[in-house]
Order: structure tokens, then C-alpha cells, then sequence
């Protein structure tokens, strides 16, 4: 049985791109799994307003979405938010319910109040119905995987002063580790579903 899990991004200036790229890796590197991209463009906005119904309705049916963005004044990014917003007509018939969920984001500094970010996402989740995955490495390791010690989900931090655009390399690391934990949690969820749904 196929496992098909999104991820769901915006990056202004590419930071949040990487992430999502390291995300999108560590879920196709489950076996089984179908994983895809999937950025909030300027294209998709009309007087303000998201709309892409096409992108919805490849995640409908998604088993997993994680979301990720740029931390902006300590909130989520604006163009995630006017997705959200857009996925309205999803929360009345509970389209997107046990779907299982994660967020990511990445901000310039160490801390930047990527908290408030991640809680956003993870309240966006639950309205929706999901079940929400956080990180489960803690930094004791050699590859900087959470190195920043988060849980509620993968966090990155831009390099000061580069002139190109990068990641720490611990946080794709990061990004990757929670990417292939939501695979294989939404894979084993399905299992267990289609199995029951069979007995
Ligand atoms: C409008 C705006 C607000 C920002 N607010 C914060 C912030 O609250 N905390 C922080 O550490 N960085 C903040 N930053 C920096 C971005 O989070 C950082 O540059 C991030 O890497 C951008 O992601 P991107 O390259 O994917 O667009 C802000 C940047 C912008 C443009």
C-alpha cells in the first residue's frame, strides 16, 4: 500500500526551501512511500487571497502533511497564513481528519520565537483534526541533528553573515529525521487501518 506524504512550504528567500528539500528527502527514504513538494508561489494569490484548488486536492489525499515556513515577528509567515485560511471549506466536512501532521520552521537566529511558529502549525493541525508528530532526537549527537533541543517539531537557523543562501546542516538533517518519522508513523498508521478495516 502506497503512503503518500506532502510537504507543504513557503520561503521567501530559500532557507525554508532547503528544510523542506531535507524534509521531502527523509520521507521518500522510507520504503512504500510517496512524497511531494509543494510551495506557496505569489502566483497563487489573487488580491490577497491563496487559492490553488488543484494543491488541495492533491493533499486530500495525502496520508501525511507537514508544513514549514519562515519564522516572521515571532508568527508563522503570512503567505502560509493565507493558505490556512484557504483550507477552510476542508474543516467543515473534516476532510483532512488522522491525517497525520508535522511543522517545521526556520528562523535568523538561535531562538526567534520559532516556538510561537511551530505552535501555530501545530494548532492548525489539530483544528483540522490531525495526529501531530514531533521531533523525537534529542541533540546528544554527533550530526547536529536537533541541535537547538525542539520537540514540536524540526527547527532550522539561517547563517549569519553568508552571503549564500544556507542551513546549519545539523537542521536539514533535522528536517530529514522528522520527514522519515511522519513517513513511517502514517505508513504503520495505514497498516494498521487498512488491517482493521479488513477483519
Ligand atoms: C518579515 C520578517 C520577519 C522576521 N522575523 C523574524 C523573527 O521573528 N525571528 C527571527 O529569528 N528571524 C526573523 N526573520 C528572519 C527570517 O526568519 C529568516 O531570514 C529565515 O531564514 C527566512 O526564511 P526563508 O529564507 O525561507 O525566506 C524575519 C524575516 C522577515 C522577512
Amino acid at each position: 500500500m502506497l503512503t503518500k506524504v506532502s510537504v507543504v512550504y513557503h520561503s521567501k528567500d530559500g532557507h525554508t526551501k532547503i528544510m523542506a528539500e531535507g524534509v521531502l528527502e527523509g520521507a521518500s527514504s522510507i520504503p512504500g512511500v510517496e512524497a511531494s513538494l509543494h510551495a506557496i508561489v505569489p502566483d497563487d494569490f489573487e488580491a490577497g487571497v491563496w487559492t490553488n484548488a488543484q494543491m488541495l486536492a492533491e493533499l486530500d489525499e495525502a496520508d501525511a502533511i507537514i508544513f514549514g515556513c519562515p519564522t516572521w515577528m515571532g508568527c508563522i509567515s503570512s503567505p502560509l497564513k493565507a493558505f490556512f485560511d484557504a483550507t477552510l471549506d476542508r474543516w467543515y466536512p473534516r476532510v483532512w481528519k488522522d491525517k497525520v501532521g508535522a511543522g517545521f520552521t526556520v528562523s535568523a537566529t538561535p531562538s526567534g520565537d520559532k516556538l510561537n511558529t511551530l505552535s501555530d502549525l501545530l494548532y492548525f493541525g489539530l483544528q483540522h483534526g490531525m495526529v501531530w508528530v514531533g521531533m523525537e532526537r534529542t541533540p546528544m549527537n554527533d550530526e547536529g541533528i536537533n541541535r537547538l533541543s525542539v520537540f514540536l517539531g524540526a527547527v532550522g537557523q539561517g547563517v549569519f553573515g553568508s552571503t549564500e543562501i544556507t542551513l546549519h546542516d545539523g537542521d536539514r538533517k533535522s528536517g530529514a529525521e522528522l520527514g522519515a518519522r511522519v513517513a513511517r508513523i502514517a505508513s504503520e498508521l495505514g497498516a494498521g487501518r487498512s488491517a482493521s478495516a479488513h477483519s
